[in-house]
């Protein structure tokens, strides 16, 4: 008996002890959106998509982060929400600096708020007004907000929802309406559209309001994540939901979700690296989805 619970107990040290080293393995993944509906000005380019950085640095100031940015070579990146915990002004030293550094790269940079960031705006409104400040002067802030591309033929939605509906609550329709709101000041009708909204679970929500992709994050991978059955835990305490990472289908979107760069409150990810997302689009007919 005595050495079952030794056994035991020495490896949940060791399991814990890798989860915590794994959530230093920045890793890179790469998906391919190939679709008839990808317009010809978009066809070859690539999304590089960060969230849920929490305040976490992979080397000092994110060199690592940096340094897989610079190689991918994307023509857009996309920071999906939660740079920051939301806890006080004193994070935005670090905010300030990554926003800093990712500004020199000479590459869009859109950044759409999570909840998180809401939290920032409910609990230290002054630090979040500072907070966008900073970003509108220095980058493509998206929140509740469109850019359109150079080309005219790609439209990006910054989609950021109020902290209720980050509880599982049914949204009525808002969604729809608010989407339809930011849509119809950019005159995007024929446009293909990438929501960026860092809570995938309005999948369904999101799909209906007519976009072709979505780019989320939220679910960190579900912490521990154990093959075949999903991710253990999600920030609303789902058990083995499937869809916490990964490209999946909803009517005509696919909806890509990072397992974030980051973490909060508990360092640790098993079978769950970090991970810069690569999106690649390709034209062509076929509307498939590689993995
Ligand atoms: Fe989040």
């Amino acid at each position: 008996m005595n050495i079952f619970l030794t056994s035991c107990f020495a490896g949940g040290v060791l399991t814990l002890l890798y989860g915590m080293l794994e959530t230093k393995l920045l890793s890179v993944k790469e998906y391919k959106i190939n679709s008839e509906r990808v317009p010809e000005s978009l066809s070859g380019k690539k999304i590089a998509l960060i969230s849920d950085i929490h305040g976490i640095s992979h080397g000092k100031d994110n060199s690592r982060l940096f340094e897989r940015l610079k190689e991918i070579e994307p023509d857009y990146i996309v920071i999906c929400g939660d740079l920051v915990n939301g806890r006080g002004a004193k994070e935005l030293k670090f905010a300030f600096r990554f926003i800093r550094k990712i500004k020199k790269l000479r590459i869009p940079v859109l950044y759409t708020f999570g909840n998180h960031e809401e939290k920032l705006r409910k609990h230290h409104r002054k630090a979040c007004r500072r907070l966008l400040r900073f970003a509108r002067k220095r980058i493509i802030l998206l929140n509740n907000r469109a850019y359109k591309t150079a080309d005219g033929e790609t439209v990006f939605v910054g989609l950021n929802l109020p902290l209720w509906m980050y509880h599982g609550h049914d949204t009525k329709g808002i969604i729809k309406k608010r989407t339809d709101k930011i849509l119809s000041k950019v005159n995007a009708e024929n446009c293909y559209k990438i929501l960026i909204a860092h809570d995938p679970e309005h999948l369904k929500e999101y799909s209906e309001s007519g976009y072709d992709v979505c780019l989320s994050g939220h679910l960190h991978g579900g912490i521990i994540y154990v093959p075949f059955l999903g991710g253990t835990v999600t920030p609303r305490f789902q058990i083995f939901h499937k869809r916490v990472r990964g490209i999946h289908e909803c009517g005509n979107m696919k909806m890509v979700i990072s397992r974030g760069v980051g973490w909060h409150d508990v360092p640790i990810r098993i079978f769950n690296r970090p991970e810069i997302v690569v999106v690649k689009f390709e034209k062509e007919g076929s509307g498939s989805v590689q993995k």
